[in-house]
């Protein structure tokens, strides 16, 4: 990892500019399956967007099914940009031909007020926006465990290593309630991307390698679903993007519980209660923090 930059300078206002000033094939595609997961989630699912970056792409299909959503991310500047998003202060970037494509997508009238609508669930919805490691065994402290989880180019982007990449998802695994759905999005076969001044390492991952990381995880072979696109975009060498998403069993058994530390997250959980200590820790704000 050395000779790659790590997170420390990491600008959301630029990252947005280089990634998502428009809609192309990849974040098209990624609205897509996300709208497709959630026709098919389980009623009001609990969800959980992890690293998240400044990226709001994954509330705007949630926001149309979830009971609430909780956002996490590493880098606190990100954390406060969607912290002021979320209260209302979004003149630095603009989601609106987002939740307008999404709308689109998912059969709706497409209306300033239809828009202006999604926003406002959006951040009703988003009730947690929270700090969170995935090189800790607990990457995010909380005492809710969620029927969706969803992380785009986040385990591939913080390491080159497959194996590390695959603990990464069993760590997400853990987070879930057991039926929980795991969607994750990648590079193709890349070995880093860029923007501005640094080069973020990425391990080089393709299609079977989700399949198989979820099959180790435990999640249902039948509900294993990967989909890949080309690249468009010309900042690194990657040669598209890989969606995928997967379900647990809804036996508790079948799921992979104890493999990092022999703790499942319920007893996490319990022992957050029960020493009274707070299920979440470095919260960036009190503003979005409800149940
Ligand atoms: C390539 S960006 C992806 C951002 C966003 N999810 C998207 O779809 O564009 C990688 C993200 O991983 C986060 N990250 C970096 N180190 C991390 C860590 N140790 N644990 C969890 N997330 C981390 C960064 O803050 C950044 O938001």
């Amino acid at each position: 990892m050395s000779d790659f930059a790590d997170y420390g300078g990491f600008s959301p206002l630029e990252y947005l500019r280089a990634f998502y000033s428009e809609i192309d094939s990849e974040s098209e595609g990624l609205l897509q399956f996300l709208v497709s997961v959630f026709d098919s989630a389980p009623h009001a699912p609990l969800v959980l967007e992890f690293g998240s970056g400044p990226v709001l792409i994954s509330a705007i299909p949630a926001a149309r099914r979830a009971r609430a959503i909780h956002y996490c991310d590493f880098v606190p500047a990100n954390r406060e940009y969607l912290t002021r998003w979320l209260a209302g202060e979004d003149a630095e970037f603009d989601w609106s031909p987002y939740i307008a494509r999404c709308l689109e997508l998912e059969g709706k009238v497409v209306s300033e007020k239809a828009i202006r609508q999604r926003a406002h669930n959006i951040r009703d919805l988003v009730r947690r926006v929270v700090s969170c490691n995935i090189f800790d065994p607990l990457p995010i402290r909380t005492r809710y465990q969620y029927e969706v989880i969803i992380s785009n180019y986040c385990l591939d982007a913080v390491t080159t290593s497959k194996q590390e990449w695959q603990l990464f998802t069993r760590r997400l695994a853990k987070l879930l309630k057991p039926g929980g759905t795991l969607v994750l999005s990648s590079l193709r076969k890349t070995e880093f991307f860029e923007f501005g001044t640094s080069r973020y390492a990425n391990v080089v991952l393709d299609v079977d390698d989700l399949a198989n990381a979820f099959t180790q995880a435990g999640f249902d072979p039948q509900s294993i679903r990967v989909e890949s696109t080309h690249c468009e975009q010309d900042y690194c060498n990657k040669q598209g993007v890989i969606f995928a998403a997967a379900s647990l069993p809804l036996v508790v058994g079948n799921n992979p519980w104890h493999e990092d530390n022999g703790q499942s997250s319920a007893t996490v959980s319990r022992e957050l209660l029960s020493t009274g200590a707070s299920p979440w820790i470095d919260l960036t704000t009190t503003s979005h923090t409800r149940a």
